[in-house]
């Protein structure tokens, strides 16, 4: 991919930054609810069930970028922060994620930089989700700027023990006690078995409603 050179030629402010990240989001998230509706029309199904976006903060950018060892410049933070925009696009079931993923993938305006799959190789946490970083170009009035966005792809059970791990990392600083961590990762071994559980489940429902509205239409057939 090119250095996103653009972006820190002519934009100096750090307002305008966070406007070119601003849009980025809802660009992003605007395609995404049309790749949801569309899926309705045709499967009269939602893969999404719900979707959440925020920039980063300044004093997030600024220790994200002191961690990593930069300087706190405007140029650093562009080639370096990859997740300033940030979309969370939360799920039925595992299934649906790789769908929404593969859609993503496809949309010809979307350039796709990079694929982290948390789901098939979790993290040592115990994280599971799919990850996504792509950039989308941003129109403005004198030049187009590919700007990016981290997209992250999970089911509601993944979401639920990613919010609480996330609430208890911040409390220990990173520094949990091993039982602790060790009983996150044993219950999002039990995340997993839920979400397997409930396409499991689907999948029957889908399969004995199906097979219910065959055996109405032999009925009415026969009753013709
Ligand atoms: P960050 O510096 O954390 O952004 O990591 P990274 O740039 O190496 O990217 P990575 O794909 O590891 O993680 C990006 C994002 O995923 C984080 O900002 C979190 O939102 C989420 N994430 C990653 N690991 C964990 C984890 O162990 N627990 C939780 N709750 N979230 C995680
Ligand atoms: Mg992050």
């Amino acid at each position: 991919m090119d250095r996103p050179y653009a972006i820190s030629e002519g934009v100096d402010s750090w307002n305008t930054i966070i406007f070119l990240y601003n849009s980025a989001l809802k660009e992003v998230r605007t395609k995404v609810e049309i790749l949801n509706d569309e899926f309705q029309q045709v499967h009269q199904y939602n893969p999404i069930e719900y979707i959440k976006s925020r920039i980063k903060t300044p004093e997030s950018i600024v220790k994200k970028l002191k961690r990593s060892g930069y300087e706190s410049t405007i140029d650093n933070m562009v080639d370096h922060v990859n997740d300033i925009a940030g979309i969370r696009i939360v799920c039925s079931f595992t299934s649906d994620i790789y769908k929404l993923a593969e859609m993503i993938g496809r949309q010809n305006d979307l350039t796709v930089l990079s694929i982290k799959d948390y789901i098939k190789h979790p993290k040592e946490s115990g994280y599971k989700s799919y990850h996504m970083l792509v950039t989308v170009p941003i129109f403005l009035t004198d030049r187009v700027i590919d700007t990016k966005v981290e997209i992250q792809i999970r089911t509601m059970a993944m979401d639920f023990w990613a919010s609480l791990e996330h609430k208890i990392y911040y409390k220990f600083e990173g520094n949990a006690p091993e039982y602790i961590s060790r009983d996150l990762r044993e219950c999002s071994g039990i995340v997993s078995m839920l979400d397997a559980k409930m396409l499991q489940l689907n999948e029957a429902i889908v399969q004995a409603k199906e097979a219910q509205e065959e055996r109405e239409q032999e009925e009415q057939a026969g009753e013709l």
